[in-house]
């Protein structure tokens, strides 16, 4: 991968512009934002840190969507932010406005590129962008997952004091309420969670990471979680950029997986150069079905109220 554009230089598009460039996974970072001078002062910013972190990576910005000239990625953070108390449904109409004039943009400039959606709310946005793209599945989906599931992994080692590194999880559906964190599929070190916390534990960490996002605006009140957001997409952008075939959850449209088609939901998904290359489907037990659907009837609810 040569050059990627991030869309909206706000805290999660600066602080994704600057993990990028940090590690050199690409070229070129461009950044924009409709506010005039924003997007080109943070991208100057950042290439000013190049000198003291060593990297080559070039950051530019710019008001104008032709900066994504070439792109072979388009991660979309641009939106209008949740404030405390608001559901990331409560954004929908303003942010759709947004992905639909930008999807034109993409389809001029970067009609090769690869999409990573996420702003909120990101099942609907990410079904609302490809479908106006018109393109593949593989090359338009949504970061959520790699967030909620990092977080589920955050609060079992606060919870247990054990290392992070050995902590791996495993976070389905719909980037809400009625996300579906799956302890059967949540490990220390391969040996089930379930040895090491007791059910009411197991609940609090699952509830906790239901409202991760929402915890965080709670505390800054005046913006969202971006540090975590970030570290999520470049691990995305990581997974594409070196083709490492990585398994993680994605938001992916479904076309027959888990019983469902014409929905964008958080499923695991094979990443990889070509994108979201494959999802996988688990056999789901009686109650992981149960909670899926009812993530899926909520999705399905919002995505209704597309026009
Ligand atoms: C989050 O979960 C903003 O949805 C994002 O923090």
């Amino acid at each position: 991968m040569r050059k990627i554009t991030i869309v909206g230089a706000g805290r999660v598009g600066e602080s994704t512009a600057q993990a990028v460039a940090h590690a050199e996974l690409v070229h070129e970072v461009a950044l924009i934002d409709i506010r005039e001078g924003v997007a080109k002062g943070v991208a100057l910013d950042i290439q000013e840190s190049a000198k003291m972190f060593r990297f080559d990576t070039r950051v530019s910005g710019d008001h104008d969507n032709a900066i994504m000239r070439d792109s072979d990625l388009v991660v979309i953070t641009a939106g209008l932010p949740r404030k405390p108390g608001m559901s990331r449904s409560d954004v929908l109409d303003a942010n759709l406005a947004v992905i639909r004039t930008l999807a034109a943009d993409i389809q001029r400039y970067a009609a090769n590129a690869s999409v990573i959606v996420v702003t909120n709310p990101v099942d609907i946005l990410t079904y609302a962008c490809w479908q106006e793209l018109g393109w593949a599945r593989n090359r338009v989906f949504g970061l959520a997952g790699v967030l909620d599931a990092a977080r589920m992994a955050s609060f079992i080692a606060m919870e247990t004091g054990y290392s992070i590194k050995d902590i791996s999880t495993m976070v389905m559906g719909g980037h809400g309420d009625s996300m579906v964190p799956m302890t059967r599929f949540t490990t220390i070190s391969g040996i089930p969670v379930e040895y090491f916390l007791d059910p009411p534990s197991i609940e609090k960490i699952i509830t906790r990471t239901r409202q991760g996002g929402a915890e965080i605006l709670a505390l800054k009140q005046t913006s969202s979680a971006n540090d975590s957001p970030a570290a999520a997409i470049t691990t995305m952008i990581d997974a594409m950029a070196r083709n490492r075939q990585r398994i993680l959850p994605c938001v992916a449209l479904l076309d027959g997986e888990y019983g469902e088609a014409d929905l964008a939901i958080g499923v695991p998904v094979i990443l990889g150069i070509n994108g979201m290359e494959k999802v996988i489907e688990l056999e789901l037990n009686a109650v992981e079905k149960a909670m899926f659907q009812q993530s899926v009837a909520q999705v399905r609810e919002d995505l209704a109220s597309l026009t």
